[in-house]
């Protein structure tokens, strides 16, 4: 029988290996079963042996659902960016001018792919990866570890051998299609902006601040460069070599070419050949393979001299712009929209682009039926980059942005600080009105069962509802009115409207449209206040007291709360039976479990946060204390507990309780 530090030792082995077989070779050679196996017991050992703890272990890399901000911190060598081609010809004399450069000597050059999603430093020491940082803005990033270790392609402990001592690797943190593919889809279900790019959804999810939510997401990543005082080749391509023998992701796509021809053709075919690719690419970037004589041409303050980039040309496409609308939403914003002659883009054809607001239509310059660049390039969504000056049409006049709303005619008023013009008429505007309605509805809201974004609109046209409050006033006979109704689906909206007053408080203010109160606002806002009398009741100081409120959403909530509309609809959704405040504490999960006993909690956690394990302490008996002492019944330590405090508890002989043995000793016998 292996002691349960082999056996700890070999199943974290074991487990680094199928995880590099399965995300970086993408060659499995066990079941999902059986893997799942294996880290169960691991679990389950390092449940029973704390002191065996690590924090680079294969059962850490679930992530946790702390909130803490990101510490910063300087590069040892800053990250430099790349200088951009655009043009075979560019790289051609990129090439001849190395080659200058080195007085004639033989270059191979490296050609790779350009990775578009965020770059990503990690530093290792003794084959262990100690630290994670974001470019940041070159000199200094953010240390964003826990979130990194979620990325499983990613080797916490490096396989093979001669790695130096130290080193710092870079690499671009992707989101492949696939996935960022499923979270636009869940986004769209749950009626969450969608991302615009792989990009953005990679470098979104990276700064999260919850590491689990980071773990579902499906990241991944790609390495290229390696930095330290001690290389083990002379030459990148080797280095890149070893890197892979190590454990990490290198694009099989990096080859040597000896001459400008090999160049050329590696761009004639990749700028074809990189759309079958999981990941999204925005070009190539060639690298002077010879580290000698990329130290001989040296770096300018921005860029190295022995790499360049090569862009691909996004797609693009010359229409007519037909007229701009202008569409007003729920909050009142005014959003230029450009209607184009239909035109096809990479595989669609897009007849209309937001041009956002007045800034874009100014910067670009538009004038009335000129001829547009639309772009989609990495972009999902098409976007319009310009104007083809030579066919504007003599005497064609620049596009004005509307100066009173086009739906209520109301003069449109500026929002401070922001290029949104927007019409002030909140409760008399029609599509702001409409908008409210479907807004309070919508899934993530009061999620009413039969009413989706189109009946909201419907109900509103026909004059059966003009604001949230009536919704509640419908009956299967009102409903039966209207053409589109019959009587199951009219009985269906009658129950969701019904199942609609169990929805909980906090998703109630969220619907209630408050300018400025988006998801997470109105959740922070609806436990601190507890219930409606008192959100209703406080000063712009008290609510500017509760976390993550400033000025402007204090001011928009106390505005909204003086409306007298908006006090009788809360009124009659009160009176309907919504529920409007937090429920009541329960007894449900007190017992005294732990009473007389004093316990330190220390270190951080991945199933639940510092204050819930706060709180279940006090809800169990027990007194959560904050040092250690000869009075300290236990501890209770997530990872990286300070070694202090890990000194002190085994000078004194306190006993060391992880997060699941914790969670088992409350678990009802
Ligand atoms: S090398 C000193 N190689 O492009 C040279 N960069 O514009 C360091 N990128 O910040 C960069 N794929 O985020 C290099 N194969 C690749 C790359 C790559 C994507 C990104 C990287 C860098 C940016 C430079």
């Amino acid at each position: 029988m292996p002691s349960p530090l082999q056996r700890i030792i070999e199943l974290r082995n074991e487990l680094n290996r199928h995880n590099h077989n399965y995300y970086v070779l993408n060659a499995p050679t066990i079941t999902d079963k059986e893997f799942d196996e294996m880290l169960k017991e691991l679990e389950r050992l390092e449940a029973e042996h704390p002191e065996f703890f690590d924090p680079l272990s294969p059962t850490q890399r679930v992530g946790s659902d702390i909130n803490k901000s990101f510490e910063q911190i300087a590069h040892i060598y800053p990250m430099l960016s790349l200088g951009n081609t655009y043009s075979v010809e560019e790289v051609d004399e990129f090439v001849s001018r190395t080659r200058a450069a080195l007085m004639g000597e033989e270059v191979t050059i490296v050609g790779e792919m350009k990775f578009d999603g965020t770059s990503i430093s990690l530093i290792y020491e003794d084959g262990r990866l100690v630290r994670a940082v974001t470019r940041g803005d070159g000199v200094k990033g953010d240390v964003v570890t826990e979130n990194v270790k979620t990325i499983r392609s990613i080797p916490l402990q490096l396989q093979g051998d001669g790695w130096p001592r130290q080193f710092e690797i870079r690499g671009e943190i992707v989101l492949p299609w696939a996935e960022f593919d499923r979270l636009n889809r869940e986004r769209e279900f749950n009626e969450e902006p969608l991302f615009a790019n792989p990009r953005n959804a990679a470098s979104g999810t990276l700064k999260m601040q919850n590491s689990a939510e980071v773990a579902r997401r499906g990241l991944d990543a790609y390495f290229y460069y390696l930095l330290s005082d001690e290389l083990p080749f002379d030459n990148h391509y080797d280095n890149m070599m070893a890197v892979k023998s190590w454990g990490f992701k290198v694009s099989s796509v990096m080859t040597r070419l000896h001459s400008i021809d090999e160049v050329d053709k590696f761009i004639s075919h990749w700028d074809v050949a990189r759309k079958e690719l999981p990941v999204a690419t925005d070009g190539l970037v060639f690298k002077v393979n010879s580290l000698r004589q990329q130290l001989n041409l040296g770096s300018t303050a921005k860029s190295p001299r022995w790499a360049i980039a090569y862009k691909f040309q996004a797609e693009r496409a010359l229409t007519r712009l037909d007229f701009v609308s202008f569409e007003v939403g729920r909050t009142g914003v005014v959003t230029p929209v450009a209607n184009l002659d239909p035109v096809l883009l990479s595989g669609t054809i897009v007849k209309r682009a937001s041009l956002h607001n007045e800034d874009i239509i100014k910067s670009l310059d538009i004038h009335e039926r000129d001829m547009l660049y639309v772009e989609k390039g990495g972009e999902i969504i098409p976007k319009i980059t310009g104007v083809d000056l030579g066919r504007r049409q003599s005497g064609s006049e620049p596009v004005r942005f509307v100066t009173s709303c086009p739906a209520c005619g109301t003069r449109l008023v500026r929002v401070e600080g922001e290029a949104a013009w927007m019409c002030p008429n909140k409760y008399g505007c029609p599509p702001q009105i409409a908008g409210r309605i479907e807004h309070f509805v919508g899934r993530r809201m009061m999620n009413i069962d039969g009413i989706g974004e189109e009946t909201a609109a419907l109900l509103y046209k026909a004059g059966l509802v003009n604001n949230v409050a009536d919704l509640y006033s419908l009956t299967r006979e009102k409903l039966m009115t209207l053409a589109r109704f019959g009587k199951r689906s009219s009985e269906r909206i009658i129950e969701g409207l019904e199942a609609s007053k169990s929805v909980p408080f906090e998703c109630v203010v969220y619907a209630l449209s408050i300018p400025y109160v988006g998801e997470t606002v109105a959740k922070k806002l609806a436990r601190a206040v507890g219930d409606i009398d008192n959100l209703m009741s406080m000063s712009a100081d008290e609510l500017m007291s509760i976390e993550d409120i400033g000025e402007r959403i204090a001011n928009s909530i106390i505005e909204y709360f003086e409306t007298p509309l908006n006090r009788r609809i809360i009124e009659r959704l009160r009176n309907a039976g919504l529920q409007m405040s937090m429920p009541e504490d329960t007894d449900e999960g007190q017992s005294d479990l732990l009473a007389g006993k004093s316990i330190v909690i220390s270190g951080t956690f991945s199933h639940h946060s510092r204050d819930q394990y706060k709180e279940m302490i006090e809800r169990n008996g027990g007194k959560n204390v904050a040092s250690i002492s000869k009075k300290t019944d236990f501890i209770l330590a997530g990872e990286n507990m300070g070694p202090s405090k890990l000194e002190k508890a085994q000078k004194l002989g306190i006993p060391i309780i992880s997060e699941d043995q914790f969670l088992s000793l409350l678990q009802p016998q």
